[in-house]
């Protein structure tokens, strides 16, 4: 093996350029092999993937839109090895679908029903998590094992448990869990989070959309109708309609009006079992995932955990992605035990730590500190007279936690340009969180702060966008770094922008240069700290899902050496609007990127999103995780031939895959 010094660490290889190309193109001396991809069958006996539509059974497939991925390294015996760097289990959350390539000439009456039950169930089967065991034969060369004694899908029919203060609860009561304490399923997997006692954290974000719930207004009380709207429980057909599909109850649970005399008698309360934070032991295929409602209910993006130190509070931090949402963490109770790490009932940690605590949502203020404003029964205030929303009292904490958005619009937190993914460096404790985009409705010209300070004109959308079109990434310390802290300082670590195109004035604020700009940062992880090549200052990975930079590349992969909070300092930003109307916004920011910090690393197939990315624990084979290649084609015509075009291939139906990327000299990626 390579011996690896890295003290400061460099960035080692050459900045990809930005591509329109249909592969995934890694820096000179890298190597790409695909990994699991849509489709490919995890269980003994089912046959392979036909990738014609035909296909069936997707509860013992890989499933569509994989998302978030992380590593659990097994032994050779097949027990759970931390340090395993050659056997594993790859956990990975699929997100959503692209619908029009799994049925063999699209789907039937997609938009509003009826639904053929075969392409529903297919459609609800494609969505949730897989665990899927992947080996290394010698030197890096990846394969994974298609009947692993762990592989396991969870989908949205997969018996769950709830934990926490909502567990029991009215919320929660449906037909098919009448004390409130289980339900089926997960859905619209997004980010996640790695739990130290190795479970997994998989959180559940666009989950509204997929309800049908309109119509029924005069069976709900006002108090119900102000959290379905708050949340987008909306829908007059849901996502893909499945509703429509027949009477199953796994058909009619989409459904969600009030329709019966009693919430025991309809879906009325379904929407309640989502939006979650997920926990799952990818060691025991025996347990059921238990929701941790302590966490409370949002459109959650991920849940990552914050330095844990022994003795300090156990603390998540939490992004709730739309418009104008807010970031949240979770403080528990209980302190660290480092003890807790290599229990053998895992789950059981988790309800240590997971179960109790404090939810909190945060406020940026324009000097560089921040506050964490507590979600507490009892010291919340009811939320205002809103819009057309009546005034919203809260009755109890486990109200709280289900409408924790209506809390978090109550206590005054910052809402946010979108908030993605976050990460901790484990070297300096800090918090990073992207904040994709946002247009102009949602940050208008006079409506910027601090934390959320442009808005400009991109010239190059579809029609023109104001607003915060490339994002950009913020990142905050706690006082006194403990976890438990309710206030931070902050400032932007960096705004994302086209570096031909963008005035450095108001839009290329972070210097960015040929071979780092970017646009629209989602998925972020810092590599881990306990690599034993010895890596000891963390490589950031910055991902991107983006819109407004797609003529000039497909979406990227960048990696990154940041410094820490406060290294810039204080700037004035001069905003442009509509007919070149100017309002200056100051703000915080971050030394200014050079291509010795900031890299690109990856650039993607067409229509592809970059998200899901980890490593083995030696650093030596990275996984990332390309989602949605050909998005905007269909059966006939697709618009991306990925993965078999990263073999020269340039035919057939596109599919969402996990890559494994090592350097052909053995030694640690991106350094
Ligand atoms: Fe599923 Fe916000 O990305
Ligand atoms: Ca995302
Ligand atoms: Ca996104
Ligand atoms: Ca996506």
């Amino acid at each position: 093996e390579t011996t690896v010094t890295v003290s400061p660490a460099v960035l080692g290889f050459n900045a990809v350029a930005k591509n329109l190309d249909d592969i995934v193109t890694v820096p000179a001396g890298y190597s790409v092999t695909v990994m699991t991809r849509l489709g490919d069958p995890i269980a003994a006996g089912v046959a392979t993937y036909a990738n014609d539509g035909t296909d069936t059974n997707f509860a013992q497939r890989i499933g569509d839109h994989g998302d978030a991925l992380y590593w659990y390294g097994l032994s050779p015996t097949g027990t759970r090895d931390d340090n395993s760097s050659v056997r594993g289990l790859m956990v990975q959350n699929h997100e959503n679908l692209n619908v029009q390539y799994l049925h063999p000439n699209g789907p039937t009456n997609v938009s509003s029903g009826p639904r053929p039950a075969a392409e529903a169930i297919k459609e609800i089967e494609a969505h949730g998590v897989s665990v899927t065991e992947y080996r290394d034969t010698g030197n890096r060369t990846w394969t994974w094992v298609q009947d692993g004694a762990f592989n396991r899908r969870i989908t949205p029919n997969t018996p769950n448990e709830f934990h926490g203060p909502v567990r029991g609860s009215d919320f929660l009561k449906t037909v098919a869990s009448t004390d409130g304490t289980a339900g089926r399923g997960t859905i619209n997997n997004c980010s996640n989070g790695h739990t130290l006692w190795g479970t997994n954290l998989t959180c559940e974000e666009n989950w509204a959309g997929y309800f049908l719930r309109s119509g029924d207004d005069g069976a709900r009380t006002p108090r119900e109708l102000t959290a379905l709207r708050r949340y987008g429980v909306t829908s007059s057909t849901g996502n893909y309609a499945w509703a429509s599909a027949g009477s199953d109850p796994m058909f009619r649970r989409w459904d969600a009006r009030a329709s019966g005399a009693s919430a025991l008698a309809d879906y009325r309360n379904e929407p309640n079992q989502f939006g979650w934070v997920v926990e799952i032991d990818p060691y025991d295929p025996t347990k059921a995932p238990r929701k941790r409602t302590a966490l409370g209910r949002m459109g959650h993006e991920g849940a990552w955990p914050g330095k844990l130190t022994a003795g300090k509070k156990f603390a998540v931090y939490l992004g709730d992605d739309s418009r104008r949402e807010y970031f949240y963490k979770f403080v528990s109770a209980t302190d660290w035990d480092p003890n807790d790490a290599q229990a053998t009932d895992r789950l059981a940690v988790g309800d240590k730590y997971l179960d109790n605590g404090t939810l909190y949502a945060a406020k940026f203020n324009a000097d560089g500190t921040g506050a964490w404003l507590p979600l507490v029964f009892g010291s919340v205030p009811n939320r205002p007279v809103t819009g057309a929303e009546p005034e919203y009292v809260f009755a109890s904490q486990v109200d709280i936690l289900v409408n924790a958005r209506l809390a978090a619009d109550a206590v005054g937190a910052t809402p946010m340009d979108r908030p993605e993914w976050t990460a901790t460096n484990n070297a300096t404790g800090e918090i990073y969180l992207t904040l994709t985009n946002n247009n102009a409705a949602g940050r208008p010209l006079t409506g910027t702060d601090a934390a959320n300070p442009r808005h400009f004109n991109d010239p190059k959308g579809a029609s023109n966008q104001f607003g915060n079109p490339n994002g950009h990434i913020i990142r905050l310390r706690e006082n006194g770094d403990d976890p438990a802290a309710t206030g931070f300082a902050w400032d932007i670590y960096l705004f994302g922008a086209d570096s031909a195109e963008a005035d450095p004035n108001n839009v290329n604020l972070s210097g960015l240069t040929a071979d780092n700009d970017f646009s629209s940062p989602d998925g972020l992880w810092f590599s881990r700290p306990q690599n034993p090549a010895g890596l000891v200052k963390p490589l950031l990975w910055i991902q991107t899902d983006d819109g407004a930079f797609t003529d000039r590349t497909n979406n990227q992969m960048l990696a990154a050496l940041p410094g820490t909070v406060g290294d810039g300092g204080a700037k004035t930003i001069t905003n442009v609007g509509t007919g070149g109307a100017t309002a200056t916004q100051a703000t915080r920011v971050g030394a200014a990127a050079t291509p010795a910090t900031l890299k690109r690393f990856l650039v993607g197939p067409k229509e592809c999103e970059l998200t899901g990315v980890d490593t083995t624990p030696d650093g030596r084979t990275l996984f990332v995780g390309i989602q949605h290649p050909g998005e905007n084609g269909d059966p006939t015509a697709p618009s991306s031939h990925w993965p078999q075009s990263q073999g020269g291939t340039a035919s057939g139906r596109p599919r969402s895959a996990i890559v494994a990327i090592t350097r052909d000299d053995g030694g640690v990626v991106g350094l």
